[in-house]
């Protein structure tokens, strides 16, 4: 067999090991060993690459050390709470990598005529470079180094429309004469960088999910485009893998969120947020010790996790509590809304690193049904998933995404700080309801005294 064909069999044998893989994470039994798997196929993947020949490895090994150093540094310096921004800062420069990828294969291989490579190549240029700036502009939002509210100005859709069309000339005109077209080349490049920034910067508060799931299969999508440019049907095929998921995720997020995908990218939602809608009432606090007392004869609790509950790492304290209550006959559940968090599973990640049983997670249609049968709600750091102005106020910008309607438990207890909103900046009339339950503080803080209380 000629070593060609060898490594084409590797390649297939690593496309394989990440279709078991992915198949294997969706359910949580299996998901580490996915993971494994899926992990081995790369390994194949990158060796058999290694072993094709015709690669400069003094640059390859530069890029492994200096890749690796930058690597170990960011694992052990990002806190976990930073995963969101960092996911997005990752999405970033795999779009990166594809659009340097085209921009090499045009260099070395200065085509001359139009043909299938030109195209691939402008495609993983413009799908990369759009990747790249649009996750930037995502890391900003989620890191809180960007206004998290749409930036929107005058006649935005126009510039951004113009925008489109200089791409798709400056491509066309690049891929006619790719060899004397070079100008159009950077020309197309550079659009595209605006292109990302540009549709990236109308989107905000709660519709953020939805794009941080389309910049991931973008970034697969330029890799796939990229495996074209240089023919690796390994790269071909994760990139597909990578942008299909990535569009099944999207397609999740925008049901969670009850909105179509155009209205997400063209809706500018929440662009009136600054207006306070201003809920009003009475805000009852709570203490640790009379929260003590309506858990301890609490029959039903179901815990609500959120963006707080991230931030204040509580999840190994909730899982503490929650066995406290099961020991003492309570039945508990954790309702998971698909947005809560800021990436995608987040409070499925923290909950499994807490060993929480799978069993106990429950989705918002399994629990809303039951919630006038619970007997306490405790929402630990969420708050947009759990706004009923969502459901009943059709002024609210979130009106018309579905909630956990915690509001409707016989008691709801809501942790967090303050009365400020959530990462929509909607305001939330369940602080005012009368059967709510103010418990302020730091979630860790509160969850420790609770579970102090009970081992007393
Ligand atoms: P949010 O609505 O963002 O609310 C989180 C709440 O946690 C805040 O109101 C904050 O209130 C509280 N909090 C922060 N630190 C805390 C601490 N140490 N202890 C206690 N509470 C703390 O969270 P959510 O309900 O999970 O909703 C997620 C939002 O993020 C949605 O709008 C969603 O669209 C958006 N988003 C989601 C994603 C993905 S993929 N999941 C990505 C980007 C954006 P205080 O300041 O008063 O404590």
């Amino acid at each position: 067999m000629n070593p060609r064909s060898v490594i084409e069999i590797a390649y297939i044998v690593a496309a394989v090991l990440f279709c078991i893989g992915i198949k294997m994470l969706s359910s949580p039994d299996t998901a580490r060993r996915g993971n494994l798997v899926s992990a081995v196929g790369m390994l194949l993947a990158v060796v058999a690459t290694l072993l094709a020949g015709g690669l400069h490895y003094q640059w390859i090994l530069a890029g492994i050390v200096i890749g690796s150093a930058v690597g170990a540094f960011a694992a052990r310096t990002v806190q976990m709470t930073a995963m969101p921004q960092m996911v997005a800062l990752f999405n970033g420069f795999g779009g990166l990598a594809s659009l340097l990828v085209g921009w090499s294969e045009y260099h070395a291989h200065r085509p001359e005529t139009f043909g299938f490579t030109v195209v691939a190549v402008a495609l993983t240029v413009i799908i990369g470079a759009v990747t790249f700036s649009g996750s930037l502009v995502a890391y900003g939002k989620l890191a809180e180094r960007l206004p998290g509210r749409p930036i929107i100005f005058k006649a935005q859709h126009l510039v951004s429309a113009a925008v489109l069309v200089l791409i798709i000339l400056a491509a066309g005109a690049f891929s006619l004469r790719p060899a004397a077209s070079y100008p159009a080349f950077l020309l197309m490049a550079a659009a595209a960088l605006i292109l990302g920034v540009l549709s990236t910067i109308p989107i905000g508060g709660a519709d953020m999910p939805v794009v941080i799931c389309l910049l991931n299969s973008y970034s697969g999508l330029a890799a796939c485009a990229a495996g074209f440019v240089i023919r690796n049907n390994v790269l071909i095929v994760s990139g597909s893998l990578v942008g299909a998921s990535g569009l099944i995720l999207t397609n999740i997020m925008c049901k969670a969120m009850n909105r179509s995908l155009t209205n997400v990218l063209f809706g500018g939602f929440g662009a009136a947020r600054t207006k306070k809608s201003g809920y009003q009432g009475d805000v009852r606090p709570i203490t640790p010790e009379d929260t003590y007392y309506l858990l301890e004869a609490a029959r039903s609790v179901v815990f609500v996790p959120g963006y707080g509950m991230a931030a204040a790492q509580a999840q190994h304290v909730v899982r503490e509590l929650g066995e406290l209550l099961a020991a003492n006959g309570t039945d508990v559940k954790y309702a998971i809304h698909p947005v809560a968090g800021r990436m995608p599973g987040h409070m499925n990640v923290l909950l499994a690193e807490a060993n929480v049983p799978y069993e106990q997670l429950v989705e918002p249609e399994d629990v809303n049904p039951i919630m006038d049968t619970i007997d306490v709600a405790i929402v630990i750091g969420a708050n947009d998933v759990v706004n009923p102005a969502a459901r009943d106020d059709e002024e609210s910008p979130l009106y018309g995404m579905p909630i956990i309607e915690v509001d409707r438990a016989r008691t709801c207890i809501v942790l967090k700080r303050s009365l400020n909103p959530g990462f929509s900046g909607v305001d939330n009339p369940l602080f005012f309801k009368e059967n709510t339950r103010m418990l302020f503080g730091d979630a860790k803080a509160s969850i420790s005294a609770l579970v102090a209380e009970f081992k007393d």
